[in-house]
């Protein structure tokens, strides 16, 4: 988690701003801290909704449109596509692997090949996605 926090540091700041004049704003009906509460969930919000489009686009064929690794390709690829679902994934592992793992392939961090790199994704983008499969834990 930390790395993602750091990375989003710019998002934050640019959200911070906006709840500054938001907050000012809103100063005379008495409810800053609601208003600023509001626009740090929607830029955390953006990065997911972000994520979820990359995921819809090439993920889902093998880890499923919900996530829980059961995409129309998800057979006969000699590993089973993860299921991002599962509390104790989402605990074992930590953001710098599944950032790896996306960008680079699960071969790079000890996982199969199966699970293919994909070099032409920005860290931004990276990190949106990061965001997403955090969102799918539990669910
Ligand atoms: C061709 C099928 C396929 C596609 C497409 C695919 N994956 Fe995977 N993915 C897999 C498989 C199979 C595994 C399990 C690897 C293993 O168990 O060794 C996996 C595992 C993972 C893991 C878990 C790594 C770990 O340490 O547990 C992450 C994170 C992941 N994929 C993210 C993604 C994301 C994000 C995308 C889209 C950008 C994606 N995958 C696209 C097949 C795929």
């Amino acid at each position: 988690m930390l790395g993602v926090t750091i990375r989003l540091q710019p998002v934050w700041l640019a959200g911070l701003g906006v709840v500054l004049r938001l907050g000012n704003l809103a100063w005379s009906s008495n409810a800053p801290a609601q208003t600023a509460g509001q626009g740090a969930v929607s830029d955390q919000e953006a990065l997911r909704l972000q994520g979820e489009k990359l995921f819809e686009t090439r993920c889902f064929v093998c880890h499923g449109r919900e996530g829980k690794g059961d995409g129309p390709a998800a057979t006969g690829l000699g590993a089973n596509p993860r299921n991002f679902t599962d509390p104790q994934w989402q605990q074992a592992t930590p953001d710098a692997k599944i950032r790896k793992v996306i960008k680079q392939g699960g071969q790079s961090a000890g996982e199969s090949g199966a699970m293919p790199p994909n070099a032409d994704l920005s860290d931004a983008q990276v990190d949106a996605l990061t965001v997403f499969l955090r969102s799918l834990k539990g669910l």
